[in-house]
């Protein structure tokens, strides 16, 4: 089988799309079921054997499945809610291609091969960014997986059909490395092909504000418990104690009950994803926001309360392997990212590394995202030598 980037791009580029471009590709429903059979076909197509981890994560083998010290390349499938297409899937296409690629090369690979699809990457359905990641390493125990919710009250164990596996037994000797494919996200790759260094620790935070529910119309102004008063002040804190630490705090995620014109909130719900280049800033950071979120709750005659939903601790990828890479590429950029990734996650337990590829823009997370496709067939060119490098 060998398929040419914009045939196998063009078979997946319309599945989840909406109408302003963007995409809903939550995991495990539809659209991103649709694009898992996709990935079954295209490995039967390749004569590759299809497992799941039992978390959801899919693995499509050339060589052993579950050999020893395998490779594995990839990426997921899930999107955040009217993301870009890129995000994700251009790492499970470029792996597909370039399996095709070194076969066409006659490459005879010394240990297996996996392509991967993992779950849930983005937390855009159950809150917690890269959950197969996570549960496939242990750094989330299945039960606390499964009881994630959807909007719906789904629980992530019903959409799977069970508890999750957990832990991959023997994960260490199991793989050999992790090489991760995905699109830049920021502004900072200004050649087709970059190597990541690290990634910046993050996390998400959800405050709730309560207050006292009551009538827009009726209710004096000195009267008012208004917890959408205490959440705009901590919007604003947030970014301005970002700015001030150098760091990056969004609130952008907001539920509010009951969600009326005319009633003043009884509550008030908003995450915060907060990111910064050291871990000590990025507590200082969160713990300003709290303090001072506490402090306006104090003034506003509101409460709030402050869960910590998922940390992703500071990653530097193995500067050995970057550096193997770079130079095998022709000694392309070496760049850290604020952006999260399952190989961040896996690189706590195995070599993990990641190539970039160029985004013209940098924006990302948006319909506007978008790479070029020659510098899609360059990123294929690049996993390939990669791969065959490391088989
Ligand atoms: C995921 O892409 C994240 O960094 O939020
Ligand atoms: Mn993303
Ligand atoms: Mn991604
Ligand atoms: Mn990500």
């Amino acid at each position: 089988m060998t398929a040419t980037f914009a045939e196998l791009w063009n078979g997946i580029a319309p599945i989840g799309r909406v109408r302003n471009g963007g995409y809903l590709r939550y995991a495990l429903e539809e659209p991103e079921l649709v694009l898992r059979d996709w990935f079954r076909n295209q490995a039967a197509r390749r004569d590759m054997a299809v497992t799941d981890d039992g978390n959801g994560n899919l693995f499509a083998w050339w060589g052993d499945q579950w050999g020893h010290d395998a490779v594995l390349t990839g990426s997921h499938f899930d999107s955040v809610p009217h993301g870009g297409g890129f995000d994700g899937p251009l790492g499970i296409v470029s792996a597909f291609l370039a399996v095709d690629e070194l076969r066409r090369q006659g490459h005879v690979p010394s240990r297996p091969i996996a392509v991967v699809a993992f779950v849930e990457e983005e937390g855009g359905r159950f809150g917690v960014p890269c959950l197969g990641s996570r549960l496939l390493s242990g750094a989330i125990e299945p039960e606390q997986a499964a009881a994630l919710t959807d909007r719906e009250g789904i629980t992530f164990g019903e959409a799977l059909g069970g508890t999750p596996a957990g832990r991959l037994p023997g994960l260490t000797g199991r793989i050999n490395a992790l090489v991760e494919l995905h699109i830049e996200q920021g502004r900072a790759l200004e050649v087709p092909v970059g190597v990541a260094s690290a990634i910046w620790p993050h996390g998400r935070w959800r405050f709730d504000f309560t207050g006292i529910g009551d009538h827009a119309g009726t209710t004096s102004m000195t009267d008012r418990r208004d917890p959408m008063l205490t959440f705009a002040y901590t919007v604003l804190a947030a970014n301005k104690e970002a700015r001030l630490a150098g760091a990056h705090a969004t609130m952008a995620r907001v539920e509010v009950e009951p969600n009326a014109t005319n009633a003043i909130p009884s509550l008030v719900r908003g995450w915060l994803d907060a990111r910064a280049a050291e871990t000590g800033t990025l507590d200082g950071l969160v713990d300003a926001v709290v303090k001072r979120a506490h402090d306006r709750a104090g003034r506003d005659g509101t409460e709030v309360a402050v869960t910590s939903e998922s940390f992703s601790a500071e990653v530097t990828f193995e500067k050995s392997l970057a550096a193997r890479l770079a130079s095998l590429l022709g000694d392309v950029p070496i760049l850290p990212t604020g952006a999260g990734h399952d190989a961040g996650v896996l690189s706590a337990h195995v070599p993990t590394a990641m190539l970039f590829v160029r985004n013209p823009t940098g924006v990302s997370h948006s319909p506007a995202e978008h790479a070029e496709e020659e510098d899609c067939v360059a990123g294929v060119g690049a996993l390939a030598r990669v791969l065959g490098d490391l088989t």
